[in-house]
């Protein structure tokens, strides 16, 4: 169970969307969430953050457990099953870990994939409307931005809209109003997001994570 509620704190959720290769991993690694010295929960089935990643429940539990004990920072991710069921209990060990007195990174990769369409799951919906009060920060992104629940969009604190196809470029237009040929025209790594009242474009940091050393097959 949350504890330690606190209306007073700002809602923080960011959520992050391009198609793939647009840079939404590397935004929210590089420029969303701060690299150390904060508590992060990660739902990272493809390995895209530093985090110590679990795919067996009872020793993610166990991990989660110690580290909320321990009063120290922590980052530990899921990569095990990915369905909806599995989210749905990943969604309720973050909500017992929330507390008013820390903030906590929650951080959702690929929401398309679950296929909930625009009908939010439950425990989806409880971190995004209760988070807030107990120092959650909800941090989540999509390639198929017109798979997911529009209040992802409408209602997170800061959206960082990349890369699009045309079809998804028209949906985003009418959803936050920035014209579909500019966000078609983004390149790689490049973001609007919202300044005031005014969308700025913004270059997100490359930063190589694994990448370097893992070695490709090169056929002849
Ligand atoms: N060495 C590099 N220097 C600069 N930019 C690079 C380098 N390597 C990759 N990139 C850029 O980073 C992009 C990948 O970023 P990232 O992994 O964040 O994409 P993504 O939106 O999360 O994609 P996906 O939806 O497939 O997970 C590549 O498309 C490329 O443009
Ligand atoms: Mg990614």
């Amino acid at each position: 169970m949350a504890r330690n509620e606190d209306s007073s704190l700002p809602l923080r959720h960011v959520f992050v969307t391009a198609k793939t290769g647009g840079g939404k991993s590397q935004a929210m690694r590089n420029v969303v969430v701060p690299r150390r010295g904060v508590r992060a929960l990660f739902w990272d089935v493809d390995n895209d953050h530093y985090c110590t990643r679990f795919d067996n429940k009872g020793k993610f539990l166990k991990a989660v457990q110690a580290a909320v004990k321990s009063g120290k920072p922590f980052r530990l991710g899921w990569n095990g099953e990915d369905d909806q069921d599995t989210f749905t209990w990943f969604c309720e060990v973050v909500w017992r870990v929330l507390d008013g007195d820390f903030d906590t990174y929650i951080v959702l990769e690929e929401l398309a994939d679950l296929e909930m369409g625009q009908k939010t799951l439950p425990g989806l919906g409880k971190l995004q409307k209760r988070a807030r009060k107990y120092g959650g920060i909800v941090v989540s992104n999509t390639q198929r931005v017109q798979e997911i629940p529009k209040s992802l969009i409408t209602q997170a604190h800061k959206v960082y809209i990349g890369l699009q196809s045309a079809h998804d470029a028209k949906y985003i237009e009418r959803v936050l109003g920035i014209p579909a040929n500019q966000v078609e025209a983004l390149k790689p790594l490049e973001f609007f997001t919202k300044n005031g009242e005014t969308w700025e474009k913004v270059k997100i940091p490359y930063k190589a994570y694994g990448e370097k050393s893992r070695k490709r097959n090169q056929f002849a």
